[in-house]
């Protein structure tokens, strides 16, 4: 009888330790999984703080507005059974210079990364949108961060002591570093840059199986960028009248791709890019066949939000949740 109760002890002694040793997997899994704590308002406020609210986008604020066709691959229909992969789809597409300054000069490092929204209509007026942009990466791999690292930006002018609270930021945080010193140069065209959805998503067939990819957009012309010559050559709004003029002389294209996840990959941290070695699944040819109208209320009126999906395709990654809470904040502001 004693024997067994000090068994019976052992165990429990060992459902306690298995119990504990649970509860601190769970919880550092649940500090992975921590909940954003600023609110969608603080967000679009943090861009505002570092680039002025000038009533235009927080961000991504110059761009320029253009249509064309998504034609899926056969591929793409067997991972996913959204509208966009099953039939050839209009899309509406608007490039983008970084940061929420309207005006911002094309040649300035500043406004890199370039953006890429792309809005895929399908029947009956659904619509679908993806959003990326032209690096690897992201300087954070959480709202939070980026909240507090627009703030840390805002608040280190000229004036400010050294090191001053983005030097700190940079001290925490190597790979914002990494993003913000490591840009492309300047690309000669928005059509020959690659953009990278940065975020997951699970993409879902017919048969029910699910992956986790990231997009990747790769122009058919290739990459190209200036030279030091040629960016000294080149205007402010270079980027516009170059992709006015290519567009005139034909059709642009692009190759989208859905990278697969694979090992540990990390699903829930878009400031870690995956190993190029991942396998791509290509999804389908972009064509670009002509210039929107690009009147003021095209622009104000054409409006992207990272959770307007097909069914097939869910947001994986918390980040996009709290993008899709804060696009709208800015849609309203810039009425
Ligand atoms: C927590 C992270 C982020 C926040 C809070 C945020 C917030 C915003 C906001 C408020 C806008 C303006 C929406 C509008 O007025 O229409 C915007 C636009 C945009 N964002 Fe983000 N963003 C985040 C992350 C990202 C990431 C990771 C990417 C790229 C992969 C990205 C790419 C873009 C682009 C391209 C636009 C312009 C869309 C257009 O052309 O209308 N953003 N973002």
């Amino acid at each position: 009888m004693l024997k067994n109760q000090q068994i019976n002890k052992g165990l429990l002694s060992w459902k306690s330790v298995i119990s504990i040793y649970l509860s601190i997997t769970c919880c550092s899994a649940l500090a992975q999984e921590k909940k954003t704590v600023a609110k969608p308002a603080e967000m679009v406020g943090a861009l505002y703080a570092a680039f002025g609210n000038n009533h235009s986008r927080a961000v991504h604020a110059k761009g320029i507005i253009l249509q064309g066709d998504f034609q899926p691959t056969a591929e793409a229909k067997k991972i996913c059974m959204a509208f966009q992969y099953q039939k050839q789809t209009p899309v509406t597409i608007r490039f983008s210079d970084f940061t929420g300054i309207p005006n911002i000069a094309d040649t300035t490092g500043l406004s890199n990364p370039r953006g890429f929204a792309m809005k895929f209509h399908g029947d009956g007026g659904i619509t679908s949108d993806m959003i990326m942009h032209s690096f690897n990466g992201f300087p954070v791999g959480n709202t939070d961060d980026f909240v507090e690292l627009l703030t840390d930006i805002s608040k280190s002018g000229p004036d400010a002591p050294h090191p001053n609270l983005l030097e700190q930021f940079f001290g925490t945080h190597p790979i914002a570093k990494t993003f913000l010193t490591s840009q492309k140069p300047p690309t000669t065209s928005y059509a020959t840059l690659s953009f990278f959805g940065v975020n997951s998503f699970k993409l879902t067939n017919a048969k029910g199986v699910s992956k986790y990819v990231r997009y990747q957009l790769i122009p058919v012309a290739g990459e190209h960028f200036l030279t030091p010559e040629e960016l000294k050559m080149s205007g402010p709004d270079y980027l516009s009248a170059e992709i006015k003029d290519r567009i005139n002389k034909g059709q642009i294209q692009f190759k989208l791709y859905a990278q697969l996840s694979a090992g540990d990959d990390k699903i829930r941290d878009p400031s870690i890019a995956w190993p190029d070695t991942r396998q791509r699944i290509m999804l389908g040819t972009l064509t670009i066949k002509k210039l929107s109208e690009n009147t003021v209320q095209e622009d104000k009126s054409l409006k992207f939000n990272p959770n307007n999906l097909s069914p097939g395709v869910t947001i994986a990654d918390q980040m996009l949740d709290d993008r899709a809470r804060a696009y709208p904040i800015s849609v309203k502001n810039r009425q």
